[in-house]
């Protein structure tokens, strides 16, 4: 019976030092103004009205380029602190050291204690150096899973027939996005299709279960007492297997100098880290931190896109119009035609301004007490983020900014600079994609990826919302914003191939 009083004074003394250390005391917080609700100020509350009250703190301190601090509901109540835009450039700046996003994804998502993927330098560094690089080569294989999903998941509709985006959308971009990621063979089979999606609602799940059974305080203990401990580890352990043998394959060949020109991240991985090969479930969990990143938010701005096309139908015919203009000069898409799709480009942008799939971006977490150049000073593990909600709604810079504009950004193009304003741009007034070096590497693969799904469908099918129903409302949960998965709309193939 020793070992049972030594492992109780063991976990006594962790219990004991973990208080001592506790990650974030609000007392060191104080000299920052609070903002809460004037009633009912309840934790709940901040996780169904967010938006109201960083609304609240925006017009109050975030305009007038103060920082301010709210309760944040998935951490035990404890502040984070809500940045105005003046401090972007110097969040911007700052060493990874100092300011962390990698360290803010973990400890916001609970990952190691529910023994999750981590954030992987390798899967973001292929992402923005080799996707980038192989763009152009990626638009017809992309094209390819579109069109085959289309057809899998929209079987021929002469007659108006019902159909739910978000079952169309997700399918489609995990195809697309695997297709870049993994090859053609993986990407489309159903098992691996599932696994994935499965691997980014179970981080979501545990993070939350986690949250509901343990207090901050006692979270630690849940990698060897939390009842869903291992769901995260087996998905894992299945998703190695199924990676192995197309990985092992590649990686021989690499070795014996088969020149085979795969464009994929299996591919990019290998050849940037010739010298020391990643094991199949290091190269796994890269993968699946990319789908991870990838996937729902790809998925949720298609949905938003769409709902508003049907919502705004006095837009279809210039769409078309520059479609046809544009395949009339080449008939195969690239790279270069796609860029020619300016108003389209807009149109994606003003969406994604009005409906984002969150309202906050640039997340960092203090890897140690920081200090910015007015004296503003944040202890170490303090959370901080952009209100981007509001300095995309904030008619400042937005004229009437709750308006849908399809063509604002194209009118900002024209009229202003001609290489701002793309749905991929990043800039102080345009945070979507986030800022500086972690900027949403995929964001440009975004672009194409849209564009892609856009055209065709543009051309080929007519959508209405069900009848007597609108644009179903947003779902805000927290930050997060996401479109109605569930409503119904329309469907009807086009009789004539609207080209
Ligand atoms: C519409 C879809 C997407 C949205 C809205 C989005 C948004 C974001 C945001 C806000 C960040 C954090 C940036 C920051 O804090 O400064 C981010 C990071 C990241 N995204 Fe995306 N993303 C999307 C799609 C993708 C795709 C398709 C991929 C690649 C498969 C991807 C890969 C990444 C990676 C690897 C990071 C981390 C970068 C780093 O740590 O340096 N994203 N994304």
């Amino acid at each position: 019976m020793a070992w049972i009083a030594y492992l109780s004074a063991l976990v006594a003394i962790g219990i004991f030092v973990r208080s001592l250390i506790a990650r974030r005391e609000d007392s060191k917080l104080s000299h920052i103004p609070l903002v809460k609700f004037d009633e009912n100020d309840t934790q709940e509350r901040y996780i169904t009205s967010t938006r109201d009250i960083l609304h609240q703190g925006y017009l109050k301190y975030g305009k007038h380029g103060q920082a301010f601090r709210m309760r944040n509901p998935v951490d035990g109540g404890h502040s984070q602190v809500i940045m105005a835009k003046s401090y972007l450039d110097e969040v911007k700046n700052a060493s990874e050291s100092r300011l962390s996003f990698p360290l803010y994804s973990i400890q916001s998502f609970l990952l190691k204690y529910s023994r999750s993927v981590l954030p992987s330098p390798i899967a973001a560094h292929v992402t923005r150096i080799d996707l980038n690089k192989n763009l152009g080569e990626l638009v017809a294989p992309m094209r390819e899973e579109c069109i085959d999903t289309f057809k899998t998941v929209i079987p021929e509709c002469k007659d108006w027939a019902p159909l739910k985006l978000w079952d169309v959308f997700l399918p489609m971009i995990s195809r697309m996005t695997g297709r870049m990621l993994v090859g053609e063979e993986l990407c489309r089979n159903p098992e691996w299709i599932q696994l994935t999606i499965a691997n980014t609602q179970g981080i979501m799940k545990s993070s939350m279960g986690i949250r509901a059974l343990y207090s901050s305080r006692w979270q630690w203990l849940a990698p060897w007492t939390y009842p869903g401990r291992k769901d995260l580890v087996t998905l894992r352990r299945r998703a190695a297997e199924l990676i192995e043998p197309v990985y092992m394959q590649r990686l021989a060949a690499f070795r014996g100098g088969t020149q085979h020109k795969y464009r994929d991240a299996v591919q990019w991985i290998i050849e940037n880290s010739p010298e020391k090969p990643l094991s199949p479930a290091e190269v796994a969990d890269a993968l699946l931190f990319l789908y991870m990143a990838g996937i729902h938010s790809t998925s949720a701005t298609i949905v938003s896109i769409v709902y508003d096309l049907i919502a705004h139908p006095e837009y279809v015919p210039a769409l078309l119009d520059e479609i046809r203009h544009t395949l009339a000069e080449s008939p195969e898409w690239s790279r270069q035609s796609l860029a020619k799709l300016r108003k389209l480009d807009s149109f994606m942008k003003e969406s994604q301004r009005l409906n984002p799939v969150g309202c906050v971006t640039v997340q960092r977490s203090t890897v140690r007490p920081y200090t910015f150049a007015d004296g503003l000073h944040l202890p170490a593990n303090t959370f901080l983020s952009f209100p981007t909600y509001e300095f995309t709604h904030d008619a400042e810079t937005y004229p009437n900014p709750d308006e849908f504009d399809g063509l604002r950004f194209h009118r900002m193009r024209e009229e202003g600079d001609a290489t701002k304003f793309h749905f991929a741009t990043v800039s102080n007034d345009s945070t979507n994609f986030g800022a500086g070096f972690h900027a949403c590497p995929g964001r440009f693969f975004v672009a194409h990826e849209l564009k892609i799904i856009l055209t065709e469908l543009l051309m080929k099918f007519e959508l209405v919302f069900a009848e007597g129903t609108r644009r179903p409302p947003d779902h805000c949960h927290d930050f997060t914003i996401m479109p109605n998965m569930q409503a119904e709309v329309r469907v009807r193939e086009k009789q004539s191939f609207g080209i």
